[in-house]
């Protein structure tokens, strides 16, 4: 198949979260399988054009010009380059705010994918794959351009996060010309006002999500966000696929990010990276003690409300805390005053830091994820493979990847209710194995084990687009 794949981020040139990785990950995984890949993401000024070998291809296509990163794993990486729009230092914006402009930046970027891929003689797609709100009108000009040789390409959309739908003021619809007879109940209207991701929604061929359990859940009201209506209609079509791991850029065993190398069976590595770690954030846990690591968003999705409500307790019962995040200012102040009240105890960095993030999964004892709602997560996949066993939330993909530990079996520890005490629960049944090394030991092996391969999900995604494609069949049959 011949698919073209849009992302707003994509690592290691851009990345806030684990879309960055997806976009990475499962292109290359896809290439492996015998598809031809082409990759468009945009070239913000934050991408570092000399380290990763970027070079000008001399085309202009509406308003862009385009550039291209070395393939070395048989996928075409293409940047969308456009100065005014996306030559700034941030990916959605600055300082925790959005930029004012996003609609029509990635408007911009929606509409450039078809002609951009012409232009680039990745003629003739068979798949467009779009991601999140930022692609979702590609959607909708796929859908007009039916009838035309793009009614021969199909549409796969899916759904990193719906807490994240870039709503508008209806007065974009005559900015961006976005046209008023989309501007309707089954369109991208919603509440009076333009959403990218519902146009995305309406206007694909098929729906995926990031999890089979997200999938159930964003179709009920407490996880819809004002669109499990639209997810419900379309429900026939909505498929929920896990994410992977890529084994070579998260393997502890090569990871050169980390102090120590080290693997299953030979677990003294472990060890150097966990007195490494403590040295970095200066930390001092008392002997025997637990270092319980955190590497994500500063967002309220990610339980940190919780978070910052047990730190006294888990901090009385001895466990210390290495934290690396960035997002909602009011987050950054909290954990800031929370690490000068506990010094030795929380080992706080504020920022955006890929290096860091590897060594506190490979650093710390156990892994803290008590999201409100994750669509997958993969953060606590990471933990798994570094031996660092993950203490997460029972909802979406945590709930599909984490196994509650007991006798031999497991690979982690879940709570339902959304509240501190029950996170203190579970931190607790955590410290009770944790008090035998063997048993810890044997729980974080059974982790590293788990083999969330990409594989296993570019072979989800190729089902996926077969179905997409057998519409396509169909019509041509019928016409
Ligand atoms: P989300 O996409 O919702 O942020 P995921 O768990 O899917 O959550 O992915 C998060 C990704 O971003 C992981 O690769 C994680 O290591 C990384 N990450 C999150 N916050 C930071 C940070 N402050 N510094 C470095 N990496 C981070
Ligand atoms: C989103 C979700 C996260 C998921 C990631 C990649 O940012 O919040 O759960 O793992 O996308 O799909």
């Amino acid at each position: 198949m011949k698919i073209l794949f849009a992302a707003s981020e994509v690592a290691p040139f851009s990345k806030t979260g684990g879309l960055g990785d997806v976009a990475a990950a499962l292109p290359a995984a896809l290439a492996r399988r015998g598809h031809r890949l082409l990759v468009l993401t945009p070239l913000y000024g934050c991408v570092n054009r000399t380290l990763h070998g970027l070079r000008p291809l001399g085309i202009e296509v509406g308003g862009a010009s385009l550039h291209e990163a070395p393939a070395t794993d048989g996928v075409r990486r293409v940047f969308i380059e456009n100065e005014a729009l996306f030559g700034r230092a941030g990916v959605y914006g600055e300082g925790g705010g959005e930029y004012p402009d996003n609609a029509a930046r990635f408007a911009f970027f929606s509409r450039l994918l078809l002609p951009a891929a012409e232009a680039l003689s990745f003629s003739d797609v068979d798949l467009l794959h779009l991601n999140d709100w930022q692609t979702g009108l590609a959607a909708l000009e796929l859908a007009r351009g039916r009838g035309r040789r793009a009614g021969l390409t199909r549409s796969v959309f899916t759904i990193h996060n719906l807490g994240y739908q870039g709503v508008f003021p209806k007065e974009l619809v005559d900015e961006l010309k976005l046209g008023w007879d989309a501007f309707t109940p089954d369109g991208l209207e919603f509440y009076d006002q333009v959403n990218f991701l519902k146009a995305g929604l309406v206007f694909s061929d098929l729906l995926t999500t990031v999890s089979p359990t997200y999938a159930t859940e964003i179709q009920g009201v407490e996880q819809g966000f004002g669109l499990d209506g639209v997810l419900r209609s379309r429900s026939d079509r909505l498929v929920g696929i896990l994410n992977g791991v890529d084994h070579q850029g998260w393997d502890p065993s090569s990871d050169p990010a980390i102090a120590a190398a080290y693997d299953a069976d030979a677990w003294a590595g472990k060890a150097r990276c966990r007195q490494a770690l403590c040295r970095e954030l200066r930390l001092e846990p008392p002997p025997g003690t637990m270092v319980m690591g955190i590497v994500s968003r500063f967002a309220s999705q990610k339980g940190f409300d919780l978070i910052l409500e047990a730190l006294p307790e888990l901090v009385r019962r001895g466990i210390s805390l290495a934290i690396l995040g960035n997002g909602e200012g009011h987050f950054e102040h909290a954990f800031a005053k929370a690490a000068a009240r506990h010094p030795g105890r929380i080992g706080l960095r504020i920022g955006f830091d890929e290096g860091l993030a590897h060594r506190i999964y490979a650093g710390c004892d156990a892994f803290l994820m008590p999201s409100l709602y994750e669509p997958c997560g993969l953060s606590q996949l990471y933990a798994l493979r570094y031996g660092s066993p993950p203490i997460v939330r029972r909802t979406g993909g945590l709930a599909d990847t984490v196994e509650e530990a007991g006798e031999g079996v497991g690979t982690g520890f879940l709570f339902d209710r959304f509240d501190s005490e029950a996170l203190i629960e579970a931190a607790d049944r955590a410290l009770d194995v944790f008090a035998s090394p063997e048993r810890w030991q044997a729980l974080a092996r059974r982790g590293m084990a788990e083999d969330f391969s990409w594989e296993v999900s570019a072979r989800a995604y190729e089902a996926a687009y077969q179905r997409a494609l057998g519409r396509r069949a169909a019509k041509v049959v019928r016409s």
